[in-house]
């Protein structure tokens, strides 16, 4: 039998993942705390009336990209929005995924930050654009001006994700716009992954540039809860990108059941009351992690849901070490830094019901701290 050897054709991001587990960890051990996936800590929805589902409304494909509900739940909290701008899909990931078949492509170039949400930069280059990243040096502190300076005529398109993962920082949105407008200067694209944004007041979003260059990705996932459903959403202002999007992005990629669920659910939710349950738990951890000096954290800001910790040892594997106590997290390596990363791991706050068990087993690991 001839060897086929398919997997040499393989891109090598497939073929040698960094850290195959991110996203479904296979790791065996048991987990005690998860603060792993950047789902909500908190229990959104306890008191949700049950969503009726009748077999026979799911006959039929759903609409193409757009969900009208949903676009009026968007437009309700974004004023300057047109639902008829919005492309929705299975989670931000589905859109972006859409999105990286869109606008990707050899020629392309893609410039980002890193640390940040690589699977976004992978849609592209698996299109064929070609991805650079400006490294950022510990605390990670995003430097608009950087990007500015880096901009050139070979540019295509800038990803930057706000708040950002895996440290957490919220760029304003003064910052953004800066980088919204030297962009279209020079006729690039700027793409901005909200998908930790909920967390963060609305006035701070990207759906509030008006610049037909910027797109904008949000997600109902994170702060709104929803992970399990997968819906995510597209801002598009130019037309004929829109346009483009809509023909070349997949079809169907949301699926009913998903919008249905997001529908019923979404109006009940305060986002007041959750932003002020997430800080808390934040400052909570923060404050504790204080108390550990052989940890560097990641510029970060209160609101949002995840941090960033870089372990002094720099050939530890801070990621093994907290899954021996029982607390799993998203390995630095993950997030492909300089040096390996494997000293570093993002952090989701743990639920209310779990902080002291979080603490304690932190404790047992690295004694009671400062
Ligand atoms: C910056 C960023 N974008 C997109 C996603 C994808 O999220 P979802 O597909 O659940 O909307 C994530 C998930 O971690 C993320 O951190």
């Amino acid at each position: 039998m001839p060897n086929l050897n398919w997997t040499r054709h393989m891109a090598e991001y497939v073929r040698n993942p960094q850290f195959p587990n991110y996203g479904a960890s296979a790791d065996p051990r048991p987990v005690l705390v998860d603060c792993s996936l950047g789902v909500n800590p908190l229990k959104l929805y306890p008191d949700a009336e049950p969503v009726k589902m009748y077999a026979s409304q799911y006959a039929e494909y759903p609409g193409g990209h757009n969900v009208q509900a949903l676009g009026e739940y968007v437009q309700s909290r974004f004023p300057t929005v047109n639902p008829e701008d919005l492309c929705f899909g299975a989670g931000s990931e589905g859109v972006l995924s859409s999105l990286g078949r869109t606008l990707g492509g050899s020629g392309v170039l893609v410039k980002a930050f890193k640390p940040t949400f690589l699977p976004a930069l992978v849609e592209f280059a698996s299109a064929g654009a070609r991805v650079e990243t400006l490294e950022l040096d510990a605390p990670f502190k995003i430097d608009i001006d950087r990007m500015i300076a880096a901009l050139d005529s070979g540019t295509t398109l800038v990803y930057i994700d706000n708040p950002n993962n895996p440290t957490g920082q919220v760029l304003p949105l003064s910052e953004l716009d800066r980088l919204a407008q030297a962009c279209r200067e020079r006729g690039i694209l700027l793409l901005v992954d909200e998908a930790y944004a909920d967390f963060v007041d609305d006035a701070n979003s990207a759906f509030g540039l008006t610049y037909d260059n910027v797109i904008c990705t949000r997600s109902f996932s994170k702060g709104c809860g929803l992970a399990g459903a997968r819906v995510g959403y597209l801002l598009i202002r130019d037309r004929e990108l829109l346009r483009h999007y809509q023909e070349v992005g997949a079809l169907f990629t949301c699926s009913k059941a998903a919008s249905d669920l997001a529908e019923r659910v979404l109006p009940s939710l305060s986002l007041a009351h959750m932003r002020q349950g997430v800080k808390a738990l934040k400052k909570a951890v923060l404050e504790f992690l204080s108390g550990y000096p052989q940890f560097t954290m990641g510029a970060t800001s209160e609101d949002t849901s995840i941090l960033f910790l870089v372990w002094e040892k720099e050939d530890g594997d801070l990621y093994d070490e907290l899954m021996d106590a029982g607390i799993m997290t998203e390995s630095g390596v993950y997030f492909a830094l300089t040096g390996g990363g494997r000293n570093c791991v993002r952090l989701r706050v743990p639920p209310q019901e779990q902080l002291e068990q979080f603490k304690e087993l932190w404790q047992r690991k690295f004694g009671p701290g400062a």
